[in-house]
């Protein structure tokens, strides 16, 4: 497989503050590359080195087989970008949007009236071309900025946060069309805090704390190899803890603390595990489920993922 973007030793320093620590990683053509990570882990400044956006403070960065030091003309017209602020033009119509930004990259006006209209259509915004901006929704707006990262027809498409702060069905309704984006070869780099967005969307991704990469792999492997399929979440109170973990030692010893609950994670079949929390009378409530990225977070860092509520339950 192809290599579109390789760091190595990658850094990025704000004055004296170390936003990416020296980090590694490749992403293939083809591919839907994903950068999961809380508030501040450093996944916008990834993609923004990858733009050439921001300088590189150290260690390698390519893209596209070009350094992005010496050659960010050369990317930036390969790049399609969907930044993580809205920065559509509100004053333009949806079409207006599409069109001015073809003129950045010197596409004839009749090319681009054509390429804009095959995007409307296949961003189901045909029907809403000639409004202005602000009139329309925010999944719209969403879609439209995609639209717009695709003008040039650009080689790999970068999306910080794509839907973040949409209600669940425009979400869905991205997540469709990054899939069809994909499934036509078009090579997508993903900035989420979503873990369900990343589990649904993503082949391969990075798990980024504090400018760092704690974890990197398929979804699915990531989740078997440190939490295996099944959680259970058990109340218990605090000072019976202890007691109950050395208890339940002989099914299992991975497991998490968090808050007033404990999450034992069980490799395959959790029906003995269920069968010893039936009969340990201290446990208050309990609860079994799939296990899921959060589990891989919770497990890696000893906290959530989630900047807010809305993650993974909707
Ligand atoms: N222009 C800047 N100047 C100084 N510090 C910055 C700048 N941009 C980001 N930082 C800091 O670098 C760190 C990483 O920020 P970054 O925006 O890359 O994180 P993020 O993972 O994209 O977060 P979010 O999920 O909130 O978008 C944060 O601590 C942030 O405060
Ligand atoms: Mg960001």
């Amino acid at each position: 497989m192809t290599v579109v973007v390789e760091a190595q030793k990658l850094q990025k320093y704000y004055n004296s503050f170390q936003a990416v620590a020296s980090i590694d990683f490749k992403i293939h053509r083809g591919e839907c590359f994903g950068i999961l990570g809380p508030n501040g882990a450093g996944k916008t400044t990834v993609v923004a080195m990858i733009y050439c956006f921001h300088p590189i403070s150290g260690g390698k960065l390519s893209v596209l087989g070009r350094d992005v030091t010496t050659e960010p003309r050369f990317i930036k017209s390969r790049l399609g970008v969907v930044p993580q602020e809205n920065n559509l033009d509100q004053e333009l119509t949806v079409r207006e949007n599409l069109l001015v930004y073809a003129g950045y990259f010197g596409i004839s006006r009749a090319g681009a009236r054509k390429t804009a209209d095959e995007l409307l259509h296949f961003f189901g915004l045909s029907s809403k071309a000639n409004q202005q901006v602000e009139q329309i929704s925010g999944g719209m707006k969403r879609r439209l900025t995609i639209a717009r990262g695709l003008i040039h027809a650009p080689e790999i498409l970068i999306l910080d946060e794509p839907t973040t702060g949409l209600d669940p069905q425009s979400r869905r309704l991205i997540w469709e069309h990054l899939r069809q984006l994909k499934n036509k070869g078009l090579t997508l780099i993903l900035t989420t805090h979503y873990l369900e967005e990343a589990s649904q969307l993503c082949d391969e991704l990075i798990i980024m704390h504090q400018g760092k990469i704690l974890e990197e792999g398929r979804p699915l492997e990531l989740i078997s190899k440190h939490v295996g399929a099944k959680v259970i979440e058990v109340e218990i109170s605090p000072a019976k803890r202890y007691a109950f973990l050395r208890s339940v030692e002989h099914l299992t010893r991975n497991y998490q603390l968090a808050g007033n609950t404990i999450y034992l994670f069980i490799p395959t079949d959790e029906t003995a595990t269920v069968e010893f929390i039936n009969s340990y009378k201290e446990v208050q409530t309990y609860r079994v489920r799939p296990s899921n990225l959060e589990d891989v977070f919770l497990k890696l860092t000893g906290s959530g993922l989630s900047n807010d509520e809305e993650s993974y339950d909707e």
